[in-house]
């Protein structure tokens, strides 16, 4: 191929801002800039970078309409963040929900935990006190990031770039339910795939309604749930003494 008259190698700058804006310049757009002088194009190169950089923000700041807490570590810029959203009502989180972050956690980069409202369930917690549940029980988490799922999840997913859902399966009952949930998400959300971990054999029995129930009859909730949520549970039910109606936890 003949080269233009004017052509000039493109030598730019070993700026690594500029090396990581290169990939998406345009071409065409590289072939105006060798008219520039070669302090023209570096300039108009950072001007790009600081663009790319608006956008990347804009984009970040949609996926923090959710409500999340800042994440504790960034990636450097760049570099593809695998996300995954941990999808639950969380009435409240228990060990076993907590074993399933941990090890989400290590599995991807960011893991978002989805706190959703459910309709088909009446909560003894507000969507508030879940989400802020959470957020004190994953602390030492860094790229864990509670947020509030209102709507369908497959698209809440897709908006915040996820690649991945994660559920836990504990026994062979949860596999049918877990398989429509799993199919129906993907006919809406092609891009994001449903990941199932094995719930740890400790937890296997556990459910948040189990933890309420024994909560509310003053058993010990301490081997079930994280400390913090043991004494909102202890806290919830004191003024009742065991035995007496209770419509919320019902
Ligand atoms: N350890 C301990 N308990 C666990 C557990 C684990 N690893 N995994 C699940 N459980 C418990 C939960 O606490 C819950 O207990 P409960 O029924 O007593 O409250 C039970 O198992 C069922 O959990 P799950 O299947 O996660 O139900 P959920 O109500 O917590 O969450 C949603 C269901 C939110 C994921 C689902 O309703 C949803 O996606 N909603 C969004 C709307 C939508 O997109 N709908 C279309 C879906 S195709």
């Amino acid at each position: 191929m003949e080269r233009p008259k004017d052509f000039v190698p493109v030598s730019l700058a070993p700026d690594p801002v500029i090396e990581y804006y290169k990939q998406f310049v345009d071409v065409s757009l590289l072939r105006e800039n060798l008219k520039l002088t070669p302090t023209e194009r570096v300039r108009k190169m950072q001007e790009m970078g600081r663009v790319y950089a608006e956008l990347r923000r804009a984009g970040e700041n949609l996926s923090r309409q959710i409500q999340a807490q800042p994440a504790g570590t960034l990636l450097p810029m760049g570099e593809q963040v695998r996300r995954a959203v941990y999808p639950g009502s969380f009435d409240p989180p228990t060990l076993g929900h907590l074993d399933i972050i941990q090890r989400a956690a290590r599995l991807f980069d960011e893991l978002i935990v989805a706190v959703a409202v459910n309709a088909q369930k009446q909560s003894l917690f507000s969507l508030q006190e879940r989400v802020q549940m959470l957020q004190e029980c994953c602390r030492h988490l860094p790229n864990v990031r509670i947020a509030s799922l209102e709507g369908l999840l497959a698209r809440f997913a897709d908006q915040v770039g996820a690649c991945a859902i994660v559920r836990g399966l504990r026994a062979v009952s949860d596999f049918e339910y877990e398989f429509q949930m799993a199919t129906m998400n993907r006919q809406l959300a092609p891009e994001v795939d449903t990941c199932f971990l094995m719930t740890h054999q400790q937890y296997a029995f556990l459910s948040s309604s189990i933890v309420k129930e024994v909560a509310r009859l003053g058993g010990s909730v301490d081997a079930l749930v994280p400390p913090n949520v043991a004494h909102k549970l202890r806290e919830r039910f004191a003024p009742k003494t065991a035995g007496t109606h209770h419509p919320s936890s019902e």
